[in-house]
């Protein structure tokens, strides 16, 4: 008996989740904007760090500058997108790519359109 109760309790949850996640997408503002200071800068300093980062002894192009990051973003993508080995693959010489979520998020940016904040 006990386990019917927590059968139709899961059916519940499942039935009232899928009402609201339709609801959240069609109003649209709950898609959060993002920016590149909020959203990219972090990842840049985390994944691209030194090399990318004057300030921190890097002398590869400076990717925590709005311009140049504007300019190179697809660029950026592209490399991000091979896999380890292959050339031009960035971060240079790491053995492994960044997550698909991380990419995700430069592609989201770019696809929204670049903003700075
Ligand atoms: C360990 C050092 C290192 C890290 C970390 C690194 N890069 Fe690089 N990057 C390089 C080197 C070295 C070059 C020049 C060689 C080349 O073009 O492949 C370069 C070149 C580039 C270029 C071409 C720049 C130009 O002048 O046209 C892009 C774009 C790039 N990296 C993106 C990235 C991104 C995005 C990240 C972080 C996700 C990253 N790199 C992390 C070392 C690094």
């Amino acid at each position: 008996m006990k386990k019917y109760y927590i059968f139709s309790l899961l059916v519940a949850a499942a039935v009232i989740f899928s009402y609201c996640n339709p609801a959240k997408k069609a109003a649209g503002s709950t898609e959060a904007k993002l920016t590149y200071e909020a959203d990219i800068t972090a990842l840049i300093a985390t994944n691209c760090a030194p090399c990318h980062i004057p300030e921190k002894g890097g002398n590869k192009k400076a990717y925590n500058n709005y311009a140049n990051v504007k300019v190179d973003i697809d660029e950026m993508i592209r490399r991000i997108e091979l896999n380890p080995g292959e050339k031009g693959f960035m971060p240079f010489k790491k053995k492994e790519k960044l997550s698909d979520s991380t990419v995700n998020v430069f592609k989201k940016w770019r696809d929204q359109g670049l903003a700075e904040k």
